[in-house]
């Protein structure tokens, strides 16, 4: 299967240990990065600061999720420390096309994310201006929550879409991604997938990514 990409959330990492977990980690695709300001979200992470030591200490390229307000003041911040992605929420843009043409000038993968509730049609016509597409599978926030199988139709949906456009747009789910939840994700036409627990909770790192990966492509 083409293009089964792995992102391990260091939401679930040991934060005072986050050189050792990080180098568990070697073998995934990108390392998902939660920014959250108890604003957006009932729930505060870190900033710019600790985001750029995790850059410069991951052995993979970083993936940053944005769930905060004020987008347009913080996200190129994070493309300019040189995150490869940076997703920001469409809930929280006020034009999220003029962000994201900004996060690829800085020479960013711009990324879009959507809660459970929002739908996606609006970025039907748009799918061009971004380089990926995060369909959230639980409420933003925490990590270790259920996955929402209700969100498949949205997923099947948008990459119908794509698919249609020829777009090479990849789509990410995000929330309560297991080895019993990752096929779902990726039979509805997810590409991208980020794990929090299900990768820093196992014993084994390493062999929680490869079983996910397995699992995906299954
Ligand atoms: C939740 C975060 C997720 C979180 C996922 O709001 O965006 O990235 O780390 O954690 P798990 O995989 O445990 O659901
Ligand atoms: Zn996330």
């Amino acid at each position: 299967v083409p293009g089964i990409r792995i992102n391990p959330s260091i939401l679930s990492a040991d934060f005072v240990n986050m050189q050792a977990d990080l180098e568990r980690i070697g073998s995934a695709d990108f390392v998902h990065v939660d920014v959250m300001d108890n604003h957006f979200v009932p729930n505060l992470t870190f900033g710019p600061q600790m985001v750029e030591r995790v850059q410069q200490t991951s052995p993979v390229p970083l993936d940053v999720h944005l769930m905060i307000t004020d987008v347009d003041r913080w996200a190129p911040g994070y493309a300019e420390l040189g995150a490869a992605s940076v997703t920001f929420h469409l809930e929280a843009a006020a034009d999220p096309i003029a962000l994201a043409r900004r996060l690829r000038d800085i020479g960013a993968r711009a990324g879009v994310a959507v809660k459970p509730a929002t739908p996606v049609e609006g970025l039907f016509e748009v799918l061009d201006e971004f380089d990926q597409i995060l369909v959230m599978t639980v409420e933003p926030g925490f990590g270790g929550q259920s996955f929402m199988a209700d969100q498949m139709p949205k997923l099947a949906r948008l990459h119908d879409e794509a698919r249609r456009r020829g777009s090479q747009v990849w789509l990410q789910v995000d929330g309560g991604i297991s080895e019993s939840t990752i096929a779902q994700a990726a039979q509805a036409g997810a590409d991208t997938f980020v794990a929090g627990s299900a990768v820093f909770g196992a014993d084994d790192p390493g062999r929680a990514i490869e079983a996910l990966r397995r699992e995906a492509s299954s």
